[in-house]
């Protein structure tokens, strides 16, 4: 049925309507702007880099003329002390500074990275892993991080890819809110809160090829359904700040978007934070080619809305000229300058500018680390195990062989992005596993590469010897921190260095081999995965990786991380991605040829004639949600509360899930729906809920999901928001592969 109903505005509840004292802010925003001049109004627009204005004399004199609203990458707390106390004493209008800074999964204490993070599905989690990192952050003087990173991406190839949420809008809005919650708090001029940036708005994840930085083309339904979700979702949980991409997106470059930053943020979405650039992105509007120069930047960039030039000085030298020359309305400047005194009223800075460390917890302190390995713990994604050689027994075994470039890294399994990481408080695999066994077992830890790039096979002998000698070897495999990240995209994502050909040799001793893999993103696995009986997909795993992947080859605790991303088969089938469009020549198992089935005799015959690879078929490696666990569980009797639903009215869709087993473990169970038509085409399937649970050895639990209509609604083609009447198709498993399935229909309201 293709009539569709508009829903109101209804959706959106803004930041200023629920905020009780936004009426005093507005105030004093109102009455600080009044006293401001034009220079002092640009100040407030400019972001230095501390190092750039080197000796600390020049940026107090800059301070003192009010000519700096914040300071990136200044973390010594008595510097960012003496910073504020210039600015807030002797400048004429004492206007506190933002000291911002990239806290993107932890600060002294490391989390896993975000990707990691997401494979644990568990927003509580993320939500405490935040909430550490401000703490920590806020300690050294800082108020505002860079994070979170709610790039939607489906191209392993991209180096940022570590950095996001992963595939799933859902997914993505989820931790999102998470996040923006565990750095704000409750209250963001609370002790030990710092105020969140929501980036890269927007479409930065579909750079092209998976090359940083590249040309996006996002056509605005999928802009809308995909992309913008996370971001919606942010704005919705008070999100302070976001920040504009980096990237071209359909022929815009984000910075100079005002669709983006005018039409969907503020006018639809009602956002009163401000917009801050990326990393000298007003200047590189010219590069891309959208303007001429810097002047022309700093009007196109101040026009299509970003508040504050990051680490540029193109507003600084082009602003006022452009006021005085009458091409920009001085109505622009006073907006943006107000979208920032807001937040630094809201986050209590003229009343408190100052850091007292001693008044927020020890770095490293026990809670940190806790959390550090919880998230750990839940973020690993068990890929195989083989004749269950996983969990190990230490009473079974007298002897391992730890072999590989990552099992003794403290740095590398912090991942990217770790300024601040304090390698010290890492722990590692082969720390872990020693603690772990004690005297019990003999650990032989030959390292074989001296990166994860080595090419060199000379140490390999040495290796399989360890590994002949042993009961169970296990590889810690993957890749450094550095080859993941800004600007370190990969075109060939296989295991880097000779790590296959390690592999296939120790293999060659024919002992049990379990793959312990630290990366920044999906690796293509499909040359190694019959070489090894187990995988533990473990990304970079933060402080605590070591104690978390030992509790979890041992079984203490059963892995329990679902995958947040789909992993391909062969880097040829990117993007691949569980959410896709059925097209109207869907493969099925029957339906696809292998390029080596092929009959030479007669290669005229029809080939199935679907959307498939010939080399690769069309399924990937591992789906999206996937993850097995030490326990055994079933999915079984799903139902609706309802055939039917009215537009506006909930649904409950249930199933029972049993642990056949005889260990207790947690089960991310997920809820999938595909709407069967619209008027635009609808996925294959859509996350539309999920929920950890832990489930006794031998238990039945019902799992129960509420499904609003408005859950359902989605961009339609006149990209506006729409829920249809129609048949729609309900899935509850432990990924989206899952086959139990059920029906429901929506039909019309009153
Ligand atoms: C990145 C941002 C980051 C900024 C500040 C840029 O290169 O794209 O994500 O927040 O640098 O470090």
């Amino acid at each position: 049925m293709l009539c569709g109903l508009l829903l109101g505005s209804a959706m959106t509840t803004t930041i200023a309507e629920t905020r009780a004292d936004a009426a005093s802010i507005e105030d004093r925003v109102k009455a600080l702007l009044g006293k401001m001049t034009l220079a002092e109004k640009i100040g407030q627009m400019n972001q230095v880099h501390a190092g750039d204005m080197e000796p600390i004399s020049q940026l107090g004199d800059a301070l003192r003329a009010g000519r700096i609203g914040s300071i990136i990458n200044q973390v010594d707390v008595d510097a960012v002390n003496e910073l504020q106390r210039i600015a807030v004493e002797e400048s004429r209008l004492g206007i506190p500074l933002l000291v911002g800074r990239d806290v993107i999964h932890g600060f002294k204490t490391v989390m896993p990275i975000p990707l990691g993070q997401a494979a644990t599905w568990n927003p509580d989690v993320v939500r405490q892993g935040a909430r550490i990192a401000a703490l920590e952050a806020a300690k050294s003087g800082i108020n505002w991080t860079f994070a979170p990173m709610i790039d939607i991406t489906r191209d392993p190839r991209w180096g940022r890819i570590a950095e996001s949420p992963g595939e799933d809008p859902y997914l993505a809005s989820r931790l999102a809110v998470a996040m923006v919650e565990g750095f704000q708090g409750d209250d963001l001029a609370a002790t030990g809160t710092i105020a969140a940036c929501a980036k890269h708005f927007a479409g930065y994840g579909e750079a092209e090829s998976g090359r940083d930085y590249a040309t996006t083309n996002i056509p605005e339904n999928e802009l809308r359904n995909v992309h913008l979700r996370p971001f919606h979702a942010a704005v919705n949980a008070d999100v302070a700040t976001l920040m504009a991409s980096f990237s071209d997106l359909n022929g815009v470059p984000a910075t100079g978007n005002d669709f983006l930053m005018r039409k969907v943020l503020r006018d639809e979405w009602d956002f009163d934070g401000f917009v801050v650039s990326d990393w000298n992105s007003i200047h590189q509007l010219a590069v891309h080619g959208l303007t001429a120069d810097d002047r022309d930047s700093a009007l196109a960039a101040a026009t299509a809305g970003v508040d504050m030039d990051m680490a540029g000085t193109v507003y600084d030298r082009y602003l006022a000229k452009l006021v005085e020359q009458g091409a920009l309305d001085t109505a622009v400047i006073d907006n943006a300058v107000a979208n920032i005194l807001r937040a630094k009223f809201r986050m209590g800075l003229f009343e408190k500018p100052y850091t007292n460390p001693d008044a927020l917890p020890a770095f490293g302190s026990p809670e940190a680390l806790a959390t550090a390995k919880t998230a750990a713990l839940q973020s690993v994604v068990m890929l195989k195990n083989e004749g269950n050689v996983l969990p190990l027994s230490k009473e079974a075994l007298d002897r391992i062989a730890v072999i590989g470039p990552l099992a003794d890294a403290p740095y590398e399994q912090l991942g990217t992005w770790i300024f601040d990481g304090d390698e010290g408080l890492s722990v590692t695999a082969l720390q872990g596993i020693r603690d772990l066994v004690g005297g019990d077992v003999e650990i032989e830890y030959v390292r074989a590469m001296e990166t994860s790039r080595s090419k060199s096979t000379a140490p390999f002998d040495e290796a399989v010897e360890a590994a002949r000698k042993t009961d169970v070897t296990l590889l810690f495999l993957g890749e450094e921190s550095i080859l993941s990240g800004e600007a370190h995209s990969r075109a060939d994502i296989n295991l880097p260095g000779a790590q296959a050909e390690l592999v296939k040799r120790v293999r060659g001793a024919g002992k049990p081999v379990i793959a312990v893999i630290m990366a920044g993103r999906p690796l293509t696995l499909t040359n190694i995965i019959e070489d090894v009986d187990a995988i533990l997909y473990a990304w970079h795993p933060g402080s605590m990786g070591g104690p978390a992947i030992a509790d979890l080859l041992f079984g203490l605790e059963s892995p329990s991380g679902k995958l947040p991303v789909t992993f391909p088969r062969m880097v040829g089938q990117i993007p691949v991605y569980y959410n896709q469009k059925n097209t109207g020549k869907p493969p099925t198992p029957e339906k696809i040829v292998h390029i080596d089935d092929i009959d030479a005799k007669a290669p005229q015959t029809s080939l199935g004639m679907t959307a498939f690879h010939l080399d690769a078929g069309y399924t990937p490696l591992f789906p999206f949600g996937f993850g097995l666990s030490y326990a055994v569980f079933s999915y079984d009797n799903i139902r609706t509360s309802s055939a039917e639903v009215p537009v506006g009215g909930t649904l409950t869709i249930s199933a029972e899930l049993t642990n056949g087993s005889d260990v207790v473990a947690d089960e991310v169970a997920q809820l999938y729906v595909r709407d069967l038509v619209g008027n635009v085409t609808r996925p294959v399937k859509e996350l539309k809920g999920f929920r950890r649970l832990r489930i006794e050895a031998g238990e039945t639990v019902t799992v129960s999901f509420e499904l609003h209509t408005d859950d359902l609604a989605f961009f339609g083609r006149d990209n506006k928001l729409i829920v249809e009447p129609g048949e729609f198709h309900a899935w509850i498993g432990g990924n989206s592969d899952a086959d139990l399935k059920t029906a429901f229909r929506v039909v019309a309201g009153d």
